[in-house]
């Protein structure tokens, strides 16, 4: 059989980008990639659980996988990412699916290819969860999202948001060293990549886990670096930043960098001073809605994005309003909204008071009509504007190519030369929602 691959991403940047590390891995040994999990010979999942229906959705492919692996008995199916270092779930998920043959945690990614090996040689699956922290740069990786790349410089997260599992199943913080990541970014830019993206559950705690260490400084140290060393015409962006964590020295940082887009991804969580203790956040709505102002006294121009939830447990109507206020004071430029899901083993899970999932959905469903409205009056600050889009991709259903600005807006436009990887400037004449519409000049 040839060796072909098809991997199946679930949940965020970082699942993406290990897929691009697993890929890389896969071709050096002699794998080529395919789009139909039907044509593959090794067919890889990484999931996520950060929400229920996260993992609902790994089970509902896995299981509509079974006819064909069955017939295919010796097409290998590896499952990876943060679902299978769950406590317990690699257990729960062999019994649901005995065909798996392969599951592997967050810290054996780089682990993959003895494992593969080894699993040429036996019958049982492979059970490979560890939790310690290995080694996490396995190169050579194959990108998959030019003109854009990503570059981890923070894994794992030690904030125990009440409510979330990611410090469960991915370890506490490790922080790569300033010449690492700044060699990494230099090279992708010498490659011809325009858009970079600093990585980590919260970039903004990057160096803490080596303080005074040689090679190490905090975040802002790494944005200066990265400003003197990687000079070309590249975009520098960075995700996500805990408000806890964002000082006014990093701010500056990223005001100075001339490469750094203004806009940032500054998760708030929750409007509701009460619910922010109750959820380990470690700021009030005061301190959010002041870290907001500085970045504005800096960076009047920047696009401030935000992750918000409803229905944490004990969340009143009066709570909810409060997040509802202070999405619009800040006037978001958009938003990740997510109806709370409570997740086993974290303490929020264990809370008595959660609430009616059918709050739940009123809130949800109102926080997204106005905060549509305001994304929507975003775009229309654009029209008649000259802007600069970095081409991505071609939409084949719009036929017109797709790019976004320095604020991450969605533009499109028309042309018959392929422009993916270079700036594009538009005259915007239209705006539908998100996205704004214009014609190159
Ligand atoms: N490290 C990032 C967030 C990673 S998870 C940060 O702190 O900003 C992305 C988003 O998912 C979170 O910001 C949060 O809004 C949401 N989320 C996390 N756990 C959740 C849960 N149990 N239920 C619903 N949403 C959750
Ligand atoms: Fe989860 Fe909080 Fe860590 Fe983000 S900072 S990954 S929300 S625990
Ligand atoms: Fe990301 Fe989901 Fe894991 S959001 S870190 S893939 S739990």
């Amino acid at each position: 059989m040839e060796k072909k691959y098809f991997i199946q991403v679930y949940g965020c940047q970082m699942n993406l980008h290990e897929a691009e590390k697993l890929a890389g891995m896969l071709e050096k040994m002699g794998y080529q990639k395919t789009q139909e999990p039907e044509s593959a010979s090794l067919i890889i999942y990484v999931t996520c659980c950060i929400r229920e229906n996260a993992e609902q959705k790994v089970y509902g492919h896995l299981g509509a996988l079974k006819p064909y692996k069955m017939a295919n008995r010796e097409v290998i199916v590896a499952v990876g990412g943060c679902m299978t270092q769950q406590s317990g779930a690699a257990e729960k998920l062999h019994k649901t699916f005995p065909f798996v043959d392969i599951i592997f945690g967050t810290h054996n990614l780089c682990d993959f290819e003895r494992l593969l090996k080894e699993k040429e040689n036996r019958k049982k699956t492979l059970i490979e969860i560890t939790e310690v922290n290995s080694e996490r740069e396995c190169i050579p990786m194959k990108r998959d999202s030019y003109p854009n790349a990503w570059v981890n410089i923070i894994y794992g997260c030690n904030n125990f948001c009440t409510y979330c599992i990611v410090p469960y199943v991915r370890g506490r913080e490790r922080s790569r060293k300033i010449d690492d990541v700044v060699n990494e970014v230099k090279s992708l830019v010498n490659d011809g990549y325009k858009e970079i993206t600093l990585l980590g559950q919260n970039v903004n705690s990057y160096g803490n886990d080596a303080k005074g260490q040689e090679g190490y400084g905090d975040f802002a140290d790494l944005i200066n670096a990265i400003g003197e060393n990687v000079k070309g015409d590249y975009r520098l962006r960075f995700m996500s930043s805990h408000p806890k964590d964002l000082t006014e020295r990093l701010v500056q940082a990223v005001a100075n960098n001339k490469n750094c887009c203004h806009s940032i991804h500054l998760p708030l969580q929750s409007g509701s001073t009460k619910v922010l203790k109750e959820m380990n956040r470690k700021y009030s709505r005061e301190d959010y809605e002041a870290k907001v102002e500085l970045i504005r006294k800096y960076m009047p121009d920047c696009a401030i994005t935000t992750d918000v939830m409803v229905g944490f447990p004990g969340e009143t109507d009066e709570d909810y309003n409060q997040t509802m206020e202070v999405m619009e004071k800040v006037n978001f430029a958009s938003a990740f909204m997510f109806v709370y899901s409570p997740r086993e083993g974290t303490p929020a899970a264990r809370r008595v008071d959660q609430i009616d999932g059918e709050i739940s959905k009123q809130r949800i469903m109102k926080m997204v009509a106005e905060q549509n409205d305001r994304t929507a009056r975003h775009s229309k600050t654009y029209e008649g504007k000259i802007v600069t889009l970095l081409c991505e991709d071609f939409d084949d259903k719009k036929q017109m190519y797709m790019g976004r600005d320095e604020y991450g807006r969605m533009g499109y436009f028309e042309t018959t030369e392929n422009k993916i990887g270079q700036f594009v400037t538009i005259k915007v004449t239209k705006t539908v929602g998100i996205s704004i519409y214009g014609e190159m000049i």
